[in-house]
């Protein structure tokens, strides 16, 4: 089939490949004419494992190009609108300023067809309604029809998520009067519902409700451990032992339940923020009043390790900090919304010379944080730091061993922002350790507190262990390569560093 992707952001130009390689003709169109001669090159414009791969195979097939002209897509029979829709600058709400824009180009190439409709497919994250009032006005050209067919992609697991997603949904107009549009959508999908994924049709604003809560859950159950990780602060309970005891109840679950520094990204904390705007315009604020304490302990993680910074170090002027992990999680280059940049920037606001390294996101974080002082190394980054903190749980950084790395700080002090590290080994390889929601100091052995802060002889710390058999691999797991089983090698040890690596 032929097919456009508009806006080839993360989402764009990961489904404009993914769709290559399920075998359409796909052009790409962005009005950012640097990233399509990027892309029409080969280069992947951001770091997601698989993704290189799957681009080259499609431009050299010869499925996939990219355009800056809208004349260029004009005979598609499938669209997709992949634009982004960030926060606003002056609220909380979507900014839909892009996605209005593309809709206006697109309906201006559109030529009228009969028979075989041609479809628009929204993917972006919107508020609901949106849907509605764009197919007013896209339904206006004879023969088009709209779907809204939101994207669950994760950063990092873009590729396997985009060929192999848990379920797709399409959100149409009604649902009992859309058999063309669904018969020509599960065309373009052909091989991914042939592997079993289960398809849910719709109306337009359940499927936008959809994507919305669905992240609004996530950040809800991550903000949820959070909260107890601060009544663990003040009972000396650790959190991961709560964490893992609550996994285990299938109707809690494991995934997004790690406690730490905090969810970030393009996504999670800009996606409450235009849900609670968009409860409040549509007259029912109250139902999502408690996204607003969601996004407050979310913030106040971040806070709360400067806090322990100040609490280990006194006063931070002057004081030399080594912060490993500028991405917003691991596997990712992206940094908007990191909160361990968040935390970088608040102690170089207190005076502190701060040093960041990130395997792969050191190039953003320049661009996102002024004078920031960045070096790639991980045990150059450490030589000489009075106090270091994990950030992102990069898997270098979680298999850091501890007298090595003692041997080139400063003094040996170490918070554990992602709650990954064993606070048994570091704290014997001489390090004080704090980490967000575990107990400060090793309980007196023998005692029944013992137990609480110290995993078992026998049992490895919570957040090292493989996920349940059931599940998919954690967010922090190695990121399958293409599909969720296979495992891509990017997250390995720090190649420059070997020595820093245990095992
Ligand atoms: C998120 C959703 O997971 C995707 O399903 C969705 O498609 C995407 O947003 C989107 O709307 O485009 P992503 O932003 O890639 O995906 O990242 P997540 O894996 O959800 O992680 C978000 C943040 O939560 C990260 O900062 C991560 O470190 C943090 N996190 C995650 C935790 O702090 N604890 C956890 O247990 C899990």
């Amino acid at each position: 089939m032929k097919i456009s992707v508009i806006g080839v952001g993360y989402l764009g130009a990961v489904h404009a490949a993914g769709m290559a390689e399920l075998g359409h003709d796909v052009v790409g169109l962005d009005v950012d004419a640097r990233r399509v001669r990027q892309l029409e090159a080969g280069r992947a414009p951001f770091h997601e494992p698989g993704f290189d791969e799957t681009l080259r195979r499609g431009l050299d097939l010869g499925r996939l190009r990219f355009t800056t002209e809208y004349e260029d897509i004009a005979g598609a029979d499938v669209h997709f609108l992949g634009l982004g829709t960030p926060q606003r600058a002056d609220g909380f709400g979507a900014d839909l300023a892009s996605l209005h824009a593309a809709v206006d180009a697109l309906a201006a190439v559109l030529p009228a067809r009969d028979g075989s409709p041609t479809l628009v497919v929204g993917k972006s994250t919107v508020p609901a309604g949106t849907a509605r009032g764009l197919a007013e006005r896209l339904e206006r050209i004879e023969g088009v029809r709209l779907l809204w067919n939101p994207e669950f992609l994760r950063e990092g697991f873009a590729v396997g998520d985009t060929l192999e997603p848990d379920r797709v949904v399409y959100g149409v107009r009604d649902p009992e009067a859309a058999d063309a549009e669904i018969r020509m959508l599960d065309t373009v999908y052909a091989p991914i519902l042939d592997g079993g994924t289960p398809r849910l049709v719709m109306g337009y604003e359940a499927a936008e409700l959809v994507k919305v809560s669905a992240n609004a859950f996530l950040a809800t159950k991550i903000s949820f451990i959070n909260a107890i990780s601060e009544l663990c602060e003040a009972t000396g309970a650790d959190v991961t032992d709560v964490s893992r005891a609550l996994g285990m109840d299938d109707r809690i679950g494991s995934r997004f339940l790690r406690a730490g520094v905090g969810f970030g990204g393009g996504c999670l904390p800009k996606d409450i923020r235009a849900f609670i705007a968009s409860a409040e315009d549509l007259g029912v604020g109250q139902s999502l009043g408690f996204l607003r304490e969601v996004d407050a302990i979310n913030q106040r993680r971040r806070v709360r390790v400067v806090e322990l910074a100040r609490e280990m170090l006194g006063p931070l002027r002057g004081r030399r900090i080594t912060v490993l992990g500028a991405a917003f999680k691991p596997d990712s280059d992206d940094v908007r919304d990191s909160p361990a940049l968040e935390v970088a920037s608040r102690l170089m606001a207190a005076g502190a010379h701060v040093t960041v390294t990130d395997p792969e996101a050191l190039k953003n974080a320049r661009g996102h944080v002024e004078g920031l002082v960045t070096v790639e190394d991980t045990a150059e980054a450490l030589r000489g730091a009075e106090l270091v903190l994990l950030l992102t749980e990069w898997r270098r950084y979680r298999d850091l061993d501890p007298s090595v790395a003692a041997e080139l700080v400063a003094a040996p002090r170490i918070i554990d922002g992602r709650a990954v590290l064993d606070p048994r080994t570091w704290r014997a390889a001489g390090w004080e350790l704090r980490a967000l929601g575990r107990p400060d100091a090793p309980a007196p052995a023998g005692t029944q507190a013992g137990t609480a802060g110290q995993p078992a002889a026998h049992e490895p710390p919570a957040a090292h262990e493989p996920p349940a058999a059931h599940e998919p691999p954690a967010a922090h797991e190695p990121p399958a390569a293409h599909g969720r089983a296979a495992a891509a090698s990017t997250a390995g040890p720090d190649p420059a560093a070997p020595l820093l690596s245990r095992g």
